[in-house]
């Protein structure tokens, strides 16, 4: 009789390009160049792009294309793709071995998205909980690119055929509704596994950083307060100052997980802590339980200062290196390109285009 209980999984039909090379797979992730990069961004993206690096084959993407489905000026988006591309350099991405570009460079993006356009349907567009925040009430007043904003992403992922995408807690949804694309895409047009059905990779600890002055709220560039975030650019006063007047409550450290949580401002500086030390959070609270908050941050400083310190250099590095940061830029979507073509061409083919 047939074991069924170790019978594998259904094999995903993408991977065993990849394995055959010792690799897991092919990601790509995107980040909008909408301004001050800051803790979270590092700690939530652009510090995992790094780790994956050597297991997986990696498209990294400025996606200027999604920056603007909210107004942005002409006069600032250069230097803020510049600035993320910079970033992603800083934190140790490799841009030869692996792809870095943006978005807009490489057409086929666009060309897919509105393939995609006509495959989402309506009502899966009207559950996007990211849309109906950024349009608040005045709904019939932002862009159509907010609205399809999904699909444009989904089109980002499936070019590449990407097999995994790195995702924090507030774009599962849209890697949901770009797996929905794939299956409806490949049943519509009688493609069996043509797009992968992408799977997410969550990472752990502290991928959510919070406000270091409201431990409920995310840590967010458009927060007026700057003493709320670390930027990627602050130096090392700056990071020393921020800590020093972080909130805290009037009690010493938490001395157990059940305590911490429940005081989300001492939480979130734990978990900072734990993500910048590679640590669990659970080490962290053990090693300070009961002790001062004066003395926590003063460690807490001393860590995060030399963690970013040498990132925060290298990207105000090459920031004043726009001509090398370019170079990068222009390579990357040459070789984007070269993987992104033929499947569009597949695609059009599939859908009955005439080949251009
Ligand atoms: N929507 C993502 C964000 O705002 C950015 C993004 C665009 C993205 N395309 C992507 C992320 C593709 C992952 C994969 O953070």
């Amino acid at each position: 009789m047939p074991d069924v209980t170790t019978a594998a999984p259904a094999a995903n039909p993408h991977l065993p390009h990849y394995q055959a090379r010792g690799l897991k797979g092919r990601i790509l992730s995107g980040v909008q160049p909408t301004g001050n990069l800051h803790l979270g961004n590092y700690l939530g993206a652009i510090r995992n792009f790094a780790r994956l690096q050597h297991d997986y084959e990696c498209l990294y993407c400025v996606v200027d294309m999604h920056a603007i489905t909210v107004w942005q000026d002409p006069a600032a988006l250069s230097g803020q793709t510049r600035e993320i591309a910079s970033a992603f350099l800083a934190a140790g991405v490799d841009g030869h071995k692996h792809i870095i570009f943006n978005q807009s460079m490489v057409p086929e993006h666009a060309q897919l998205a509105w393939i995609f356009n006509c495959v989402a349907r309506l009502g899966w567009m009207n559950r996007m909980t990211q849309f109906k925040e950024k349009a608040g009430k005045d709904r019939e007043n932002v862009s159509l690119g907010l609205y399809a904003y999904p699909a444009l992403m989904a089109a980002d992922i499936l070019i590449y055929k990407a097999t995994h995408v790195p995702v924090g807690e507030d774009q599962k949804q849209h890697l949901e509704l770009t797996r929905d694309i794939a299956i409806k895409f490949n049943n519509d047009f009688k493609a069996p596994d043509f797009f992968p059905v992408t799977e997410p990779l969550i990472f752990g600890a502290a991928t959510r950083v919070m406000s270091l002055r409201d431990g409920t709220k995310k840590m967010s560039k458009s927060d007026p307060s700057d003493f709320s975030r670390i930027n990627l650019t602050d130096d090392a006063d700056a990071i020393a100052q921020k800590i020093r007047r972080a909130k805290t409550d009037p009690f010493p450290m938490p001395d157990s997980a059940a305590d911490a949580e429940k005081r989300p401002d001492a939480d979130n500086l734990l978990g900072i802590y734990a993500a910048l030390a590679d640590m669990e959070k659970d080490a962290v609270i053990l090693e300070y339980a009961g002790r001062q908050f004066s003395d926590f941050k003063a460690a807490l400083t001393e860590l995060a200062v030399t963690k970013l310190g040498p990132v925060g250099a290298e990207m105000q590095r090459l920031m004043k290196d726009p001509g090398h940061v370019d170079r990068i830029l222009h390579e990357g979507a040459e070789r984007a390109r070269a993987i992104a073509a033929p499947i569009l061409a597949e695609t059009y083919k599939i859908v009955g285009f005439l080949q251009p």
